[in-house]
């Protein structure tokens, strides 16, 4: 009741607030899409050590970013992988205290040849989907354009003396490798990390007319997966139908792993997976959502997926399990005649409450190894992982998201949970004790992770001008 007296006042008065930074925002639209423009030009690919320069050279003009806009005590915290930057300003210790989390590394761009332009030299296209252009770049949309809102949105509260709250920023160049270094940091600065809410744009929302708010993610566990049959390659011909064939034999288990129903068959899997209600299922389903679209934006004929759930469910609140890469044999041109010694993939595993990754990943390694034939090795390699999460909508940080949300879309956003995962926030939950809320800003088709990664410049903008209001919403309603 307090919360929503409180709500009510705010309404009243949302007019006026944050004039003179909105007024600052619309100043600088082009200075800003400028700055993102040049960020986005540093290939500060993660997972490949050749760009490690790159990937220090992004940390300091976020560093730089950060510092100009007006953050105090800005620090390049080194670390065994990529740095971390961090910076604050407190204005008043009194006053709440906003932990920004974002990430500046990015996926690698390949396969390169699929860009319509290279993936480190953003332009400016228009689409269907955004009529108003869309920047095209690795890491427009994941995380470096989200992020960048975040460093917008303080420099225009900054300079116009209207931040209403403490901010911090913690900014790490490791989350699309698994944060193994960013959960250190936060185990050794539980101090200087001291906040009343984390607030996060690294996800999505339904479409630029539906704002949504992320109230979920799914966890992850990932492996890899070798087979070895015979100690070297063999003659297929002089061999063949004798010994094991490597590659056979993975399709074969992986195929073995789905049944008819597209239910996942590792015993236990489903164990402590929590059902929703049918209420829950049925307040999911009012959001927005053509199949017939879905189809058509992927080009086929239907969707695929686990018997007795819907497109929305399978991606959201049910465990999945893909194969995202497999390799063996011969692929060079022509034919090789040929019985291959090893056999690979990497597979993938999307958890929901109140599945673990590391339960899961013992739950595959011991069924996986069990249903090898005997001619075979199976070697199962654990990856990175991380726990589902759920974030409450009946908070003050959803009541203030929610309400900087309507304040610009002129809509409420409807919650929605995400299949994606990031790892590192049930691990600000389990460290730190503080929620976060997701504030996304991407679109599904925005192509995250693929060739032609876009983020609109409508969606950049409205970031940019919704996150105040939320600072400004989740101050008052802290008091
Ligand atoms: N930002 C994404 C996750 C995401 C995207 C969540 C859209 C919800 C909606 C993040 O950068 C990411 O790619 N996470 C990885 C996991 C990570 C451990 C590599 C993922 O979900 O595959
Ligand atoms: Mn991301
Ligand atoms: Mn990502």
């Amino acid at each position: 009741m307090l919360i929503i007296f409180k709500l009510y006042r705010i309404l009243k008065k949302n007019k006026k607030i944050m004039e003179e930074t909105q007024i600052y925002i619309t100043k600088n639209k082009e200075l800003f899409l400028n700055e993102l423009l040049e960020l986005l030009k540093t290939p500060s690919i993660s997972a490949d050590a050749k760009f490690s320069n790159d990937v220090s050279k992004c940390a300091e003009q976020v560093a730089n970013f950060l510092k100009s806009a007006g953050a105090d005590n800005v620090e390049i915290c080194q670390t065994a992988g990529h740095p971390i930057v961090y910076g604050e300003k407190i204005i008043d210790p009194s006053l709440p205290t906003i932990l920004v989390y974002g990430h500046y590394d990015v996926q690698p761009a390949d396969p390169l040849e699929l860009w319509t332009s290279p993936a480190f030299e953003p332009v400016i296209k228009v689409t269907d989907i955004h009529p108003q252009g869309a920047i095209f770049a690795r890491g427009s949309c994941d995380d470096k354009g989200q992020m960048f809102m975040h460093l917008k949105a303080f420099e225009a509260m900054m300079k116009t003396g209207e931040l209403p709250c403490n901010a911090k920023f913690m900014i790490e160049g490791e989350e699309e490798v698994g944060s193994t270094n960013l959960g250190i940091f936060v185990k050794n600065n539980h101090e200087r990390l001291k906040a009343d809410i984390i607030l996060v744009s690294d996800t999505g929302m339904l479409s630029n007319d539906n704002p949504s708010i992320t109230t979920g993610l799914r966890g992850l566990s990932y492996v890899e997966v070798e087979i070895t049959g015979p100690n070297r390659d063999l003659h297929s011909g002089l061999y063949g139908g004798c010994v094991a064939n490597p590659i056979n034999v993975l399709s074969k288990m992986i195929a073995s792993l789905h049944d008819e129903d597209n239910h996942i068959t590792i015993p236990g899997f489903y164990a402590q997976v929590v059902e929703l209600s049918l209420e829950e299922r049925a307040e999911m389903a009012k959001a927005p959502f053509s199949l017939e679209a879905y189809n058509k934006a992927l080009d086929m004929e239907d969707v695929y997926g686990e018997k007795g759930y819907t497109t929305m469910e399978r991606g959201s609140i049910r465990p999945t399990l893909d194969v995202n890469g497999i390799w063996g044999g011969y692929t060079g041109e022509g034919a090789k005649t040929v019985i291959a010694s090893k056999a690979y993939a990497k597979i993938s595993m999307r958890l929901v409450p109140n599945q673990t990754p590391d339960e899961i990943t013992e739950l595959f390694q011991k069924h996986f190894e069990s249903i090898a034939p005997k001619g075979v090795r199976v070697v199962v390699t654990p990856h990175h992982g991380g726990e589902p999460v759920v974030t409450p909508i009946d908070s003050i940080g959803y009541f203030a998201a929610s309400k900087a949300y309507e304040t610009t879309f002129n809509k409420k956003p409807i919650p929605v949970r995400s299949g994606g995962s990031i790892p590192i926030v049930a691990m600000f939950e389990k460290e730190l004790g503080l929620k976060s809320v997701l504030m996304g800003f991407g679109l599904d088709s925005d192509a995250i992770h693929s060739p032609n990664e876009h983020f609109g410049l409508f969606n950049f903008y409205k970031g940019i001008e919704t996150i105040p209001y939320f600072y400004k919403n989740f101050t008052e309603l802290s008091k």
